[in-house]
């Protein structure tokens, strides 16, 4: 008898603590939340119970890219982030809207966003719903991870490989044209282009099981894109559904595939066939889990963070860079002038490498560069930047309470006609001819301390890949192009971009 109420007495503590816990993290938070924000004037749609204004979201979003646009322009605001059009011509720049239960305060006074991404960067981070989101995507690799633990990873640097796999791109161009095609959709190239690169850069001589990895990690990566959708219910994680049951499995094969790399390196070293782990990037992470094994205390990389850090980097250095690289070949194909000014300046700086530039020529390659930027401006592939505030912070004039998300949109930021003038939506690299313009405007890879550490490597990336394919092909857009961006986690060409080459001699 004592037994059995001994067992009531825990069952129903347990339930009082879980149901205040729920209560307390679904419907107490956010309310508090929300009356402090409102306080200071930051209102916003009403949300509705447990779903918040996703579907409001959905809905408005399904309606705004149910039709292609009927030519290339670059208005696309009012296509890929309709709600916050909506919202903000009712609620002003800052409001209020919910995903799900968890609040979100969208912001664009290039002010605040400064303040938010130098100052704060260690105090606001990736929120819960997001790590929740790619936990079993890219788990806790530098991306994700919040503090010291970032802080440290961030350390790590990467070396290229990206002028020899341009190279076999532009070969396997050129022998398609010998067999009689002319028409090329450049997306799925350019995404087989960045994943080599990226491939060899963190795998070299395990390159070709690292492919087979990411293969499955971009069934992943679309997976983890409807997170959101799938996760906003309480508990629903934990829930044996067919969501989470697929993304399990693909997680597990994914890094039974990389334990099995991680271990063949170990078995080298061990047998004394190789005192290194290698010079790439998953060598280099090994090399640092053994240097520092047995220092108590300090930063310590296990086998599970160097699984989310290799992770972590294809995610954020593959699909981003091909997608820059996708939409810059479509500016430049629809835009002529541009192209032969870009392929003379190309001629001039590395004619005499056939176009594939070195080091030292990357920085003369400047009307390149300003096409980039551009191409970056207006279709930035991060459309949205998120923080999460871990404690209360002052930002510009608002008391910003611990647990409020914010949200930065930097697609509307990119296209606000305040910001960059009348020809706001208008392809036009000469505004990137003078070096300085306001910070916090342009933030392709955001901004302060926590910025893109690819951002570097991005961009050597994509001025050799274009040096080398403006150099030896001149393009144009094809008439089967059907112009019509959509959001999937990065902004995207819904049916890819087709092109048409001619080879040019040498
Ligand atoms: C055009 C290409 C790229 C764009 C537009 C881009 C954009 C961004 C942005 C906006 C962030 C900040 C995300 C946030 O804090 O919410 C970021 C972070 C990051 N990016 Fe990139 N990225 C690009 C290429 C790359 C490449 C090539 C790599 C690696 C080789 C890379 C690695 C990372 C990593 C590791 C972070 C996390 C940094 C941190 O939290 O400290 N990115 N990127």
């Amino acid at each position: 008898m004592m037994v059995l109420l001994a067992i009531l007495v825990v069952f129903l503590f347990f339930f009082v603590r879980v149901a205040y816990e729920t209560v307390t993290c679904y419907w107490v938070i956010p309310r508090r939340i929300r009356r402090i924000m409102e306080k200071q004037g930051v209102c916003g749609p009403k949300p509705r119970f447990l779903t918040g204004n996703i579907l409001d979201m959905a809905s408005l979003v399904s309606k705004s890219t149910s039709k292609d646009m009927d030519s290339i322009h670059h208005d696309i605001v009012g296509r890929l982030l309709p709600h916050f059009l909506v919202w903000s011509k009712l609620y002003g720049k800052r409001f209020i809207y919910w995903n799900g239960i968890e609040p979100r305060m969208c912001i664009t006074e290039t002010e605040l966003i400064k303040e938010l991404l130098s100052r704060y960067s260690t105090k606001a981070g990736k929120s819960w719903l997001q790590q929740q989101g790619s936990k079993h995507f890219i788990g806790r690799g530098l991306l994700m991870a919040n503090g010291d633990d970032w802080h440290h990873q961030r350390h790590i640097s990467y070396a290229g490989y990206m002028v020899d796999c341009t190279e076999g791109m532009l070969r396997s161009l050129k022998s398609a044209m010998e067999s009689g095609q002319t028409e090329f959709e450049i997306g799925e190239h350019m995404s087989r282009l960045t994943a080599d690169i990226i491939s060899k850069t963190e795998f070299d001589c395990s390159y070709e099981k690292g492919k087979q990895i990411f293969h499955l990690l971009t069934v992943l990566q679309n997976r983890c894109a409807q997170a959101s959708r799938h996760l906003c219910l309480p508990g629903s994680r934990f829930f044996p559904s067919k969501y989470n049951r697929e993304i399990k499995s693909l997680k597990t094969e994914v890094e039974r595939l990389l334990l099995e790399i991680i271990q063949s390196r170990k078995d080298c070293v061990e047998v004394g066939r190789s005192n290194s782990f290698g010079n790439d990037l998953l060598g280099m992470l090994l090399n640092e889990m053994r240097d520092k094994r047995g220092i108590s205390g300090g930063f310590s990389l296990n086998q599970q963070l160097i699984m989310d850090e290799i992770k972590t980097f294809f995610f954020a250095g593959h699909d981003t860079t091909a997608l820059l690289l996708t939409w810059t070949v479509m500016l430049l194909a629809s835009n002529p002038t541009w192209q032969d000014k870009v392929r003379a300046e190309v001629r001039e700086v590395c004619g005499s490498n056939r176009g594939a530039p070195s080091v030292d020529q990357l920085p003369k390659l400047t009307l390149l560069n300003m096409v980039i930027n551009e191409s970056l401006r207006l279709y930035p592939p991060a459309s949205v930047l998120p923080r999460m505030a871990f404690e209360d912070i002052k930002l510009g004039d608002l008391h910003i309470p611990k647990g409020l998300s914010i949200w930065i949109p930097v697609l509307a930021i990119h296209h606000s006609e305040e910001l960059w003038g009348k020809d706001v939506n208008e392809f036009n690299p000469e505004r990137f001819s003078s070096k300085s313009f306001a910070p916090g405007r342009f933030i392709p890879f955001a901004a302060g301390p926590r910025n893109c550490v690819g951002q570097g490597f991005a961009i050597m990336e994509a001025k050799i890949i274009l040096a080398m394919l403006i150099s030896r092909f001149s393009f144009v857009i094809s008439e089967n192009y059907r112009h019509a961006p959509v959001v999937v986690l990065t902004i995207k060409p819904k049916y890819g971009v087709q092109i048409r080459l001619t080879p040019l001699s040498y």
